[in-house]
């Protein structure tokens, strides 16, 4: 492994760590980006135990995005509890296979279990960064991921792995934070708040720029808005002194959006 650490990684993993711990659900502390119902369709979630089923970090449904078929190899950036890459095991069958990196020993130990306890003979995690993915090049068809990347320090360095590793005419099919302009200065300064899914979080032409710089083309992204519940909830665990910048710039900035993106055959 030749990625180093840096402070955010660090922060980024104890935070996941502790939540995972104590299984608060989300970026934040409770239900930060939605409820597991309002994220994916409910037969969809009726095909796991519930306490698997509600294990969610994310911000969106990046299974049903990446519509998988059966003998596909899919690739989950940072996996958490395994939520997605236990999905994706049903969906690309006996057939296909599912690996999940993650850098958090935690997630990787409960989704471990977790795959262990739904018999998903199909699904591996493997301990690592996004910026130094632990898979081989050109051997994935499909990458998903859900509320990561904007937890990275350095995501041209993520989508230059994700390239790098998707066979040629394979789909990166995400759920991620963007912005509609630039973040107030003390938001983008907070540690917590990169943890929570927030300060990390790119423009939205930014994110598509860095993508085509590595070689992905027919970028989509297209917005889910949060209500202003949702983004309270976030930031309600974010050390952030809320008078030190208008909160309606958050509510007006940030979104989950569905991205897609191809590498070309
Ligand atoms: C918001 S949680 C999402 C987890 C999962 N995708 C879900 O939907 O429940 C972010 C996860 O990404 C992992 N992570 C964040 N940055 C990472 C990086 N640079 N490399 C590897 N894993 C990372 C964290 O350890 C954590 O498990």
């Amino acid at each position: 492994m030749t990625q180093s650490p840096t402070p955010i990684h660090e922060t980024v993993r104890e935070h996941y760590a502790e939540r995972i711990k104590s299984s608060a659900s989300c970026c934040g502390p409770s239900d930060c980006c939605s409820t597991e119902s309002k994220l994916y369709p409910v037969d969809l979630l009726a095909t796991l135990p519930s306490d698997v089923s509600s294990t969610s970090y994310g911000c969106g449904d990046p299974i049903t995005l990446a519509a998988l078929k059966p003998g596909e190899t899919v690739l989950d950036l940072g996996s958490g509890a395994g939520l997605d890459c236990l999905l994706a095991a049903q969906k690309v069958g006996p057939e296909g296979r599912v690996i999940g990196v993650d850098m958090t020993p935690e997630m990787i130990e409960r989704a471990q279990a977790n795959a262990k306890r739904v018999n998903a003979a199909n699904v591996e995690f493997r301990q690592g960064y996004l910026e130094d993915l632990p898979v081989d090049s050109n051997t994935v068809n499909v990458i998903i991921s859900n509320c990561v990347i904007n937890l990275s320090p350095d995501k041209a360095k993520v989508f230059t792995e994700a390239f790098r590793v998707l066979a040629p005419g394979g789909k990166l099919a995400v759920s991620d934070i963007v912005t509609d302009g630039p973040l107030p200065e003390p938001v983008k300064q907070s540690l917590s708040a990169w943890a929570g899914c927030v300060a990390g979080a790119v423009e939205a032409k930014d994110y598509i720029g860095m993508m085509e710089a590595v070689g992905f083309t027919d970028i989509s992204i297209k917005p889910v808005f949060f209500d202003k519940e949702t983004v309270d909830s976030a930031l309600a665990d974010m050390e952030l002194d809320v008078n030190e910048y208008p909160r309606e710039d958050i509510y007006k900035a940030v979104y989950s959006a569905k991205i897609t993106a191809y590498k070309p055959v």
